[in-house]
């Protein structure tokens, strides 16, 4: 009986903690970056900052990209290196970061799926 007792102490502390786990794993990050930003196009808004600050070098060097596409395919690597994640090499090489205002443009394109647009 007072192994059971204990069994059942235990079992409830095991509960308890897991649903606190699962209370805490529910909590959402809010991304408001993109509300007060308006729609952004890839054409009008990403393509010139990317233009200006990285097709000189990336038209040639890895990972390449300068067009639609190839921007698609690593859009994560160049969101996480504009905004000098420390896993990643900061970019623009040598150059200053980019204005908050324009990594938010790359950013919120991204979070809206980052459409050909
Ligand atoms: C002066 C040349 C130069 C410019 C300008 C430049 N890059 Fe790079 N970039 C490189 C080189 C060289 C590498 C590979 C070596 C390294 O990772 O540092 C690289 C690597 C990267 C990587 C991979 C990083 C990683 O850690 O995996 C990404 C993503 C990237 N650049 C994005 C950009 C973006 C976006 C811009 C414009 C805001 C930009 N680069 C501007 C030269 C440049």
């Amino acid at each position: 009986m007072k192994y059971n007792l204990t069994l059942i102490v235990i079992l409830a502390l095991l509960f308890i903690s897991c649903s606190k786990d699962k209370a805490a794993a529910e909590i959402i990050p809010i991304s408001n970056v993109c509300d007060s930003i308006n729609p952004v196009s890839f054409m009008n808004d990403v393509e010139p900052i990317l233009l200006a600050s990285c097709y000189g070098c990336h038209s040639a060097t890895v990972p390449v990209f300068s067009d639609y596409s190839s921007v698609f395919a690593v859009k994560d690597d160049i969101l996480k290196a504009i905004q000098h994640d420390p896993s990643f090499s900061a970019m623009p090489q040598n150059g200053s970061k980019l204005a908050d205002s324009l990594i938010n443009e790359v950013q919120c394109w991204i979070e809206s799926g980052a459409p050909n647009n």
